[in-house]
């Protein structure tokens, strides 16, 4: 008998079905629909390439199944914003230079806009502690932390935050 099951995601604001079987994580699966923004590092949570917000926390999502995520709002980074619409940290992030190969960078901005729900004006210790779970190997992580206070401040002075 099959363990596969029609599930529905809601994905950035809209639905999507994916026939999965119970074992497929959320990356798989987000992948799968073409979220390839979604990037695909260690799959086993020691990167956080692969973050995405459940609910407005960033979770790893090779560490979740994707049927854990039903019934759940699922945001990627292009969720945020993107092209004219950029979020206050995807501003940031460009503005400064915060980038080099970019395959970190869904993962940081997940995880910096997950803390700054939490922490609307952080310390660089609190910045640097709510990043903890991402790795990146270009940037030596300094132009990642300005960016992220810049994007803080931006954000407490009325910037737009979704
Ligand atoms: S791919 Fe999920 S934490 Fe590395
Ligand atoms: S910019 Fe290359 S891994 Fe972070």
């Amino acid at each position: 008998m099959s363990n596969e099951k029609t599930i529905t995601l809601r994905i950035n604001g809209k639905a999507a079905q994916a026939t999965v079987p119970a074992h497929r994580t959320l990356l798989e699966a987000l992948r799968g629909l073409g979220h390839v923004e979604v990037k695909c590092g260690c799959e086993k949570g020691d990167c956080g390439a692969c973050a995405v917000l459940i609910d407005g926390t960033a979770v790893d999502s090779c560490l979740t199944l994707a049927w854990m995520a039903e019934g759940r709002e699922i945001t990627t980074v292009v969720g945020l914003g993107s092209g004219e619409a950029m979020h206050p940290l995807q501003q940031a992030f460009s503005d400064l230079g915060a980038a080099q190969c970019g395959y970190c960078i869904p993962g940081m901005i997940i995880a910096a806009d997950s803390m700054l729900r939490q922490t609307p004006d952080p310390t660089e210790e609190e910045i640097r502690i709510g990043l903890s779970g991402n790795l990146c190997r270009c940037t030596g992580y300094v132009k990642i932390f300005d960016a992220v206070g810049e994007a803080a401040a931006v954000m407490r002075d009325g910037g737009e935050t979704k």
